[in-house]
């Protein structure tokens, strides 16, 4: 039946899990994946194709960038609703509101921890204060936003009698949904099952509200407690594209999605999600934070689909079923691997982009069919991996205030490894200059810290082949840390030289250091959720 015939949106029927993404606000906030504007709004638009039906777009009070980029969000992403987080406090919802409020559905997301632990030892607050805190701020928030979720911190750990106070309370108040977070990822599937069934049980109002779950991974077991959530009655999830999060994590989008897609026969739910789209999008958020996901990663892992043991390939090509429960096309995985080579042309290579999920526009194609001709001269064979490295150049958005122009390094066994870069500045001009390190890699930081002035330590530095074969391109990542160790900058850069892609990242790390001190400083005023509240 369509949202028409039925008279209401999609997304409230009683089958329909409503997927709720974090990406950008409890996984942001995690170390290492810290995005600037342009690149939060590059995510929020693939959330938005992907078919989420909530983005949580941030945490407007904690910073100016936080505010900035949640306004970007909300006015310029379509189809979604935007939400943004806000405590339980007056400034936090105004704020919240400011950020929010010409999207095209605006959603408050606020929240007040509930648990004993949090009330004795962070807040100090009796069991009253909290109901009473909790309902005059939804009331606010409920004043200027119809849709209103409320967040009771630390639910898994509260005493159950206390939460479905709290809970009832918060409805009464306005709150359209309650969101049920276990925030240090204690929970086990039967027992957070438990409470969400005992809520939907003993709290009156509870049909006037969609239940949410919002699972942690410290204990591996996000996905099955969300899942387990959903078995005994919530009807929406929060959670993250690669599971990046807070600590450990919070449940993988991919994962939840393609249970209750796979298992629909055990579930009988369904979600709004292009499911083809999944792959692109963990593949873009991976672009946007230098943050890999693992071989083995469910869903989205370069080992998800590959079938090594000959049993297994022997029971595939006799019959997929054998060993095979999804299909890779269905979440975008490429058909293929084998893409171009140095005689393919502009139309194949424009397919292949779309095919990747990517969007680019004439003038970045032409751009990217000179870099791939220049690839496929020093490689035979051009995979996906080694397009998707090419490509993520038009999706970096950091203006690249230093350009490295000229390279030059000498090492071997009794010699003393040194480079030489040739780098332009920020005023055009050429500066050269020379460095010894303890390896050629070494000497390369140390000779663009000269030329830059820029002084960082180095916190990981990471080389991985691209593809696999002698000719594959090296991708570097690494991560200098500044100021004080509160804030780290991450560079990446693929080559066929990996001493080159070493000095590329090096200088692309830089580049994020000096548009971050551009910004004026753009450190949280109040800390993160989960901090404080
Ligand atoms: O984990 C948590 O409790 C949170 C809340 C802010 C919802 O992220
Ligand atoms: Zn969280």
């Amino acid at each position: 039946m369509s949202e028409s015939q039925t008279g209401r949106p999609a997304e409230n029927r009683p089958d329909r899990v409503v997927i709720f993404d974090t990406t950008l606000r409890d996984g942001e906030q995690s170390p290492g994946a810290s995005m600037n504007m342009a690149e939060k709004l590059e995510v929020a638009r693939g959330l938005a194709l992907l078919g989420v039906d909530v983005i949580e777009a941030g945490f407007p009070i904690a910073s100016q960038g936080d505010f900035e980029a949640v306004r970007a969000i909300a006015t310029e992403v379509a189809g979604a609703s935007v939400c943004a987080l806000a405590r339980c406090n007056d400034r936090d919802i105004d704020r919240a509101w400011e950020a929010v409020q010409f999207a095209q559905k605006p959603r408050i997301h606020v929240f007040l921890a509930t648990s004993a632990i949090h009330r004795e030892h962070k807040l100090r607050m009796t069991k009253e204060q909290i109901i009473e805190r909790a309902v005059t701020s939804v009331r606010r928030a409920k004043s200027v936003c119809a849709d209103v979720e409320f967040s009771p911190e630390d639910a898994a750990r509260t005493e159950l009698d206390f939460l479905c106070e709290v809970v009832q309370a918060a409805i009464e108040a306005g709150a359209t949904t309650v969101n049920i977070p276990d925030t240090v990822g204690y929970a086990t599937p039967i027992q957070y099952s438990k409470v969400i069934r005992t809520l939907i049980e003993r709290v009156p109002s509870i049909g006037r509200a969609v239940v949410s779950t919002h699972c942690h991974d410290d204990l591996g077991l996000a996905t099955a407690n969300s899942l387990a959530g959903v078995e005994a009655g919530a009807r929406q999830i929060e959670c993250t594209i690669n599971g990046i999060g807070e600590r450990a994590g919070n449940a993988a989008l991919e994962e939840v999605v393609m249970a209750l897609k796979t298992r629909f026969d055990y579930y009988g739910l369904t979600t709004g999600i292009k499911t083809e789209r999944l792959y692109p999008m963990s593949r873009l958020l991976t672009s946007m934070t230098g943050l890999s996901v693992q071989r083995n990663k469910a869903i989205v892992g370069r080992n998800a689909f590959a079938h090594e043991s000959g049993i297994h390939q022997d029971g595939m090509l006799k019959e997929r079923s054998t060993y095979e429960i999804m299909r890779p096309e269905d979440v975008g995985v490429p058909r293929t691997d084998l893409v171009l080579g140095k005689h393919s042309g502009r139309h194949a290579l424009k397919d292949r982009v779309a095919e990747l999920g990517h969007n680019l526009s004439d003038e970045q194609l032409e751009s990217l069919f000179t870099d791939f001709k220049a690839l496929a001269d020093k490689k035979k064979e051009v995979y996906d991996d080694d397009l998707l490295v090419l490509i993520e150049k038009y999706l970096e958005h950091i203006p690249a205030q230093w350009s490295l122009v000229g390279l030059h390094t000498t090492a071997g066994m009794s010699l003393l490894p040194t480079a030489t870069v040739s780098i332009r500045r920020p005023d055009g001009e050429i500066a050269q200059d020379a460095a010894i390190g303890d390896g050629p890699v070494d000497a390369i930081f140390k000779a663009v810290e000269r030329v830059t002035g820029v002084r960082a330590n180095l916190r990981e530095f990471v080389v991985r082949s691209v593809t696999q074969g002698k000719d594959a391109q090296g991708e570097v990542t690494l991560e200098l840390e500044v100021e004080s160790g509160d804030r780290s900058f991450r560079g990446r850069a693929a080559s066929t030289d990996i001493i080159e892609a070493s000095a590329q990242a090096y200088v692309n790390a830089v580049n994020a250091i000096a548009a971050h001190r551009d910004r004026g400083h753009v450190r949280e005023v109040v800390g993160r959720p989960g901090a404080g509240a």
